[in-house]
């Protein structure tokens, strides 16, 4: 059954694909939002230090756990820790997967609609207040968002069913150069709009009397979302890793890619969004309301290179977002495949049903269903709630008391020196790190938050 698992071809083959699935939607339009929620330069502080002292060794911990185990999220734990109860952090991770792809697959098809809408030129000689409305009217229709959506959900179906490698290998290495350049390109234009230091000061100038416990919780959780962590995502595509893969040095260009792009969406949104009037707390909507304005204000003398632009924001916007849902989709197909005897096709048919069923419910929850709550929540936004905020913190604190303290030192040793062939200076700090910084800060933040600490 393992011959037709993926395989990375190379190196940079498997260091693109993981970036792939962490640099997405939670980048450029997650980010931004939970950052303006949270008061800006704080959070961004608080998420870096998350990043660093609880993302990359916990995803050098899922990267090692993966390719040792060389099997699905579940499987992986089954096979490391057999006849224990360890597998159902990996099942926990397997819902999470499910729960993440229905409503991030609604997001995916709003950047469809975007596309669309690039290409006909709508954005040309609007108001930022007709932005808002347009947003507001198109992703409360009951019908327009749903047909985005299901149209993603097939495109990531097809690619599942067709074979991830080549297909990732080939989109990565061309898309995340262009998005850089892009994202670079927009960022230069979003900084000199009249108004933008504000923006800028927003991001640069923290203000701690804001911080409280939801803050720490909101940064912990971007992190773990953006890195792709907590739900063994990194871990199944670990298990695709060769044997030469450095498991250290593949972590650090992942998790420096994916910081880098949030911080650069950053500054192409709160720059522009101070300099229209948008507040930088509105939300999902954050990122679609202020764009079409950089397009155009930034170029007012230029409108070819607005609408050049804009299309081609779009369509990265989604390719990102599509090797993100690729990866997510590919956690709960190779579960299903490999734990219950499916073939990919029928175990992947599954998994898009299943999506396309929850993601209407998500979407409807944003208009028609406003009314329907659930501890006091929409679906979209408890369905967001539940996985960034609970389920990935704590499956990450799993993973890090699995690999600090579970599993044999020596497989852990071996996983990240390659065999003794590579030098590892900070392994013992990375073992102090799994074993007591991570639970510890995971489960302090935890309970804070529950307000058991006040
Ligand atoms: N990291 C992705 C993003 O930032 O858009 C989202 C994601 C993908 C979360 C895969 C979790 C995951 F397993």
């Amino acid at each position: 059954m393992k011959n037709d698992r993926a395989n990375f071809g190379s190196k940079l083959g498997a260091i693109l694909a993981s970036a792939g699935s962490a640099v997405g939607l939670g980048n450029i339009w997650r980010f931004p939002y939970e950052t303006g929620n949270h008061g800006g330069a704080a959070f961004i502080l608080i998420y870096l230090g998350c990043i660093i002292a609880l993302g990359l060794p916990i995803m050098v911990a899922e990267f090692l756990i993966g390719r040792r185990s060389k099997a699905n999220t579940a499987g992986a734990f089954q096979r490391l820790a057999p006849l224990t109860h360890w597998r159902w952090v990996g099942r926990m991770g397997v819902l999470a997967g499910l729960l993440i792809l229905s409503y991030y697959s609604v997001v995916a098809g709003w950047t469809l609609e975007y596309i669309g809408e690039a290409v006909s030129n709508s954005f040309a000689g609007e108001s930022p207040t007709d932005f808002i409305s347009s947003f507001q009217d198109f992703s409360s229709n009951p019908w327009k968002p749903v047909l985005w959506l299901i149209v993603f959900l097939l495109i990531t179906h097809f690619i599942i069913v067709k074979g991830v490698e080549k297909g990732i290998e080939k989109s990565s290495k061309i898309m995340m150069p262009m998005l850089f350049i892009l994202l670079l390109v927009l960022a230069g234009c979003s900084i000199s709009l009249p108004g933008a230091e504000k923006g800028i000061e927003f991001l640069l100038k923290p203000d701690f009397s804001k911080v409280d416990a939801s803050v720490f919780l909101g940064a912990m959780g971007q992190a773990f979302f953006s890195l792709s962590l907590g739900m063994g995502c990194l871990c199944t595509y670990a298990s695709y890793f060769g044997p030469k893969t450095n498991l250290t040095k593949t972590a650090l260009s992942v998790g420096a890619i994916d910081t880098f792009v949030a911080i650069l969406a950053g500054f192409i949104i709160f720059p522009a969004a101070f300099s229209v009037g948008i507040k930088p707390d509105a939300g999902p909507s954050l990122i679609f309301i202020t764009l079409p304005n950089v397009f155009q204000q930034a170029f007012t003398g230029a409108p070819l290179l607005a609408y050049i632009f804009s299309i081609m924001f779009y369509i990265l916007l989604a390719v990102a977002a599509l090797t993100s849902t690729i990866s997510l989709h590919e956690v709960v197909t190779a579960y299903l495949h490999e734990e219950f005897n499916l073939t990919r096709g029928k175990a992947a048919k599954l998994v898009t049903g299943c999506c396309i069923f929850f993601g209407i419910l998500c979407s409807l929850s944003l208009g028609i269903g406003k009314g329907y709550t659930l501890f006091g929540l929409g679906l979209f936004d408890l369905f967001d709630f539940v996985t960034a905020k609970i389920m990935l913190p704590l499956g990450g604190l799993f993973i890090s008391i699995f690999t600090g303290w579970y599993l044999d030192k020596k497989i852990v040793w071996k996983e990240i020196s390659n065999n003794g062939s590579l030098k590892t200076p900070f392994y013992k700090f990375f073992i102090f790190i799994l074993k007591f910084i991570a639970p510890i800060a995971i489960s302090i933040i935890f309970i804070n938050e529950l307000g058991l600490l006040n």
